[in-house]
Formats: C-alpha cells, structure tokens, sequence
C-alpha cells in the first residue's frame, strides 16, 4: 500500500468509528419502499403526463444528444430560449443556466464578491456556497449568522459596517446568503425581513441579498415560483438560483439576476466556463417541467404536497403526546408544531429529531418505507434526525403509517429501556 493509500484507508476508517462514513445504497435494497427520502417533492420523475410530453417534444427537438462543449463555445438555441423563458417566467431582467445548483453557487460566490467585500451567510447555508466564498477574492471576510435569526445578522451587520469604513461609504459590499427553504431544517427563511434589513443597513444600496430557492422551487409562490416571488421581493433582490433536479425531475439550475452581473458570470464564473453545458435533452426536459408549473399542474401537486405535510405533523404530534415519548427518542421541532397566523408551517421537509436516528430509520425501512437518518457532520452535533421529505405521491395511508411507525418504534424503545432498568433494580435488591 502506498502512503497515500494508507492515510486515505485511515481517514475513512476514522469515519467508520465515528458512524458517520457515507456509503452509496444499493439500488436494489431500495426498490419498493415508499419514498420519504428524495427531494422529488412534486412526485414529476414518475408523473406518466409529464413523460408523455418529455418523450412527444423530444421526437420534434431539432437536437437531442449532447450539447458540443461550453456555452460560450456552443451556444444552443435551446439554451438561449430556455433562459429567455426562465427570465419571463421569474420576472427577472436575466437568467443563466448552470449544469447543477452546486455550479450555480460555486460561480457565482467565487467569482462576484470584490477584494473588500464581505461575505454573510446563515449558518445552515448550502455547502456549495461555503465553497463559492473559499475560492472568492472575499474569502477571509466570511461570517455566519445564527440560522433565521434578524437580529443575530443585524448585529454582525452593524458590526461589520463599524470596522470596515468601506460598507459605510459603499465602495464595498456586503453580500448575505440565505435560502428560502432549508434542506435540512424545512424552516422558511424571514426573507422579507433579511431584505428590509439590508436596505434600512445599507442605504447606498451595498449590502445584496442573494437567495438559494433550490428546495422552494415548484412548491411555493405563484404557480411554483419561489419565495422571492410570493413576496414580491424580485427587485429587492441581487441574485434567485433555481435548480431544476428537486422537485422540478431534471438536473440544472439557473441564476436570475440583473445584466450586468450576468454578464460578468459569462467572464468569470469557471464553473460555467470550463465545462459542458446541459445536453439539449436535458433542456427539453426542464422546458417540460416549466410547462407544467405554467399549466398549473405544480400549484396543485404542492397544494396536496402541503396538506399531506400537516397532515403529517399533526399524526406525529398526536402520538407523541399521546404515547408519553420522550424528546430524545421523537419530537418535531417548534416552527413545525406551533400555530403563526392561524396555520401551521407546512414544508416537505419534517426532520423528526431522534439521538438514534438509525435505528429509528432502520426499523421504518424494515416496515416498506425509506426515510433516511442525518447526522453529524451534515447536521450540528445534538441535532441528529430522520429526515422525513413529502412528495404529492405520497398516500394519506403512507403517511399515517409513517408516523405510526415511528411512535411504534419509540414505543418499543421505551419499553426495552423500562425492562433494562427493571433488571437492574433486581439486581440491586439482591445485592
Ligand atoms: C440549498 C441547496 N442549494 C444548492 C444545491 C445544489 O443543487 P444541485 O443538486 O442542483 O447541485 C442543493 C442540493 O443539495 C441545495 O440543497
């Protein structure tokens, strides 16, 4: 073995120890369980409608295979008319397309922040992001905020402007990232908030709020058109990314933003410069999908998804209260169980906190579904969960039992931990 072979062999072994090496699954072992774990939260990679028409527009496409090189090396019809399509359909000025959200993210926070500039995101933020900043002409002016929090971001705002006399002139800028929907988490972002922040913060205008819709796309905002847009947030806004493999049953992703910077993406952006752009059958596909948030078919799939979200929730704390189970085997956090304006939070994203989560999500697979455990490092220590993710396919029947079973194997926790104590009082008393 080589001396690279032996440290890798004992990184990953490290992780072994630490329960936390990923591994892929296999296909197989998969196959039949009911889905809580993909993020194909409108259930479009199995819609027949919408494979009926990907298949129809694929015979007429003038070009289906491959897509000859970068787009500034091909720039293909399908591409250009794509983006004119997102840019209407968004209300932006711009759209530009990247082979994958991580692309998008990874362009466009290397590349836009100015030396000077500063960079501050929600601690939960992507990780795509995270390595965007890294490879940025801002990278040792980075800061996290705590997550959703106004105030924790307004205090380091507020102190940022105080040490660095270029904020307060505005010849640099401030830029804050947040998404909209959070992959881990299912809370929503205080967009509204975050923004009339920026702007009370930064009255010339310097402080660019950048929005990751990547989990919100197709499920909320007019016809699936995201946060930004069910807020009316669009010109308050530097920069929306899209991306088209979650609920949208493709791969890709675009970044809506003014001329400008769209254009300085074209110059800068290496992930979009050196390497391949999207297949043309893959265009058509997310063309297909854009169809359908048009049609009106998306805004009732989430309609369903969001009921079978409360739904959910509902079961899940019934039982839980009910049953007498613990917080550390089950509980659901507060943003999901309280009431604000009269309703509840409905997101697709449930994280069920458990400290087992795998042999939480062991006993759930063995019972025909699949939701899969989230642990550290992916997640901070202490917040280990199952990760239940909706989809409008989902039966209401899946989603009693889901909760059914989840309460069933606490239950059987309870009770093996109630017998293990039992036993060691015996053995006390005889003692
Ligand atoms: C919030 C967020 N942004 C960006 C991405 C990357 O998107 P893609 O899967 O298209 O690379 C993801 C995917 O996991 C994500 O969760």
């Amino acid at each position: 073995m080589t001396s690279l072979h032996s440290k890798i062999a004992a990184a990953l072994k490290s992780r072994e120890n630490r329960l936390i090496r990923r591994r892929l699954s296999d296909p197989d072992a998969d196959a039949g369980l009911v889905d809580f774990h993909t993020n194909d939260y409108l259930s479009l990679s199995h819609s027949d409608e919408l494979r009926r028409l990907f298949l129809q527009k694929l015979q007429s496409a003038p070009e289906v295979l491959g897509s000859g090189g970068s787009r500034l090396l091909v720039n293909g019809h399908g591409h250009t008319a794509l983006e004119a399509r997102l840019a209407a359909f968004f209300d932006s000025p711009t759209a530009l397309v990247f082979n994958s959200g991580l692309d998008a993210n990874v362009g466009f926070f290397s590349c836009v922040p100015q030396p000077g500039d500063v960079v501050v995101f929600d601690e939960y933020i992507h990780a795509s992001v995270h390595d965007g900043v890294r490879a940025s002409r801002a990278k040792d002016a980075q800061f996290a905020f705590e997550h959703n929090s106004v105030s924790s971001l307004g205090e380091l705002l507020l102190r940022l402007l105080n040490e660095r006399p270029g904020l307060r002139t505005g010849e640099n800028s401030a830029f804050v990232a947040v998404e909209s929907l959070y992959s881990m988490d299912g809370t929503i972002a205080p967009l509204t908030e975050i923004v009339e922040l920026a702007e009370t913060l930064f009255p010339r205008g310097n402080c660019h709020v950048v929005v990751d819709e990547a989990h919100a796309t197709g499920v909320y905002g007019p016809q699936g058109r995201g946060m930004v847009a069910m807020l009316g947030l669009e010109r308050r806004v530097l920069a929306r990314l899209h991306t088209f493999g979650k609920a949208l049953a493709a791969t890709g992703a675009v970044i809506l933003t003014d001329e400008p910077i769209r254009d300085y993406l074209l110059n800068y952006a290496r992930s979009l410069i050196y390497t391949t752009s999207l297949n043309h059958a893959n265009i058509v596909a997310i063309d297909c999908s854009f169809d359908f948030l048009e049609n009106g078919t998306a805004a009732r799939l989430s309609a369903k998804l969001l009921d079978l979200s409360i739904r959910f929730i509902d079961a899940l704390q019934d039982l839980v209260e009910r049953d007498g189970i613990p917080p550390t085997l089950l509980s659901l956090p507060p943003h999901l169980t309280t009431v604000s304006l009269g309703r509840k939070r409905a997101t697709p994203i449930v994280p069920v906190f458990t400290s087992r989560p795998r042999p939480l999500s062991a006993h759930l697979r063995a019972k025909g579904m699949n939701a899969r455990p989230i642990t550290w490092p992916t997640v901070p220590k202490g917040l280990d969960r199952v990760r239940v993710c909706l989809h409008s396919g989902n039966t209401s029947k899946e989603i009693d039992s889901l909760a059914r079973e989840m309460a069933e194997w606490a239950k059987g926790e309870m009770a093996a931990s109630a017998a293990k104590a039992g036993d060691a009082l015996r053995l006390q008393s005889k003692l």
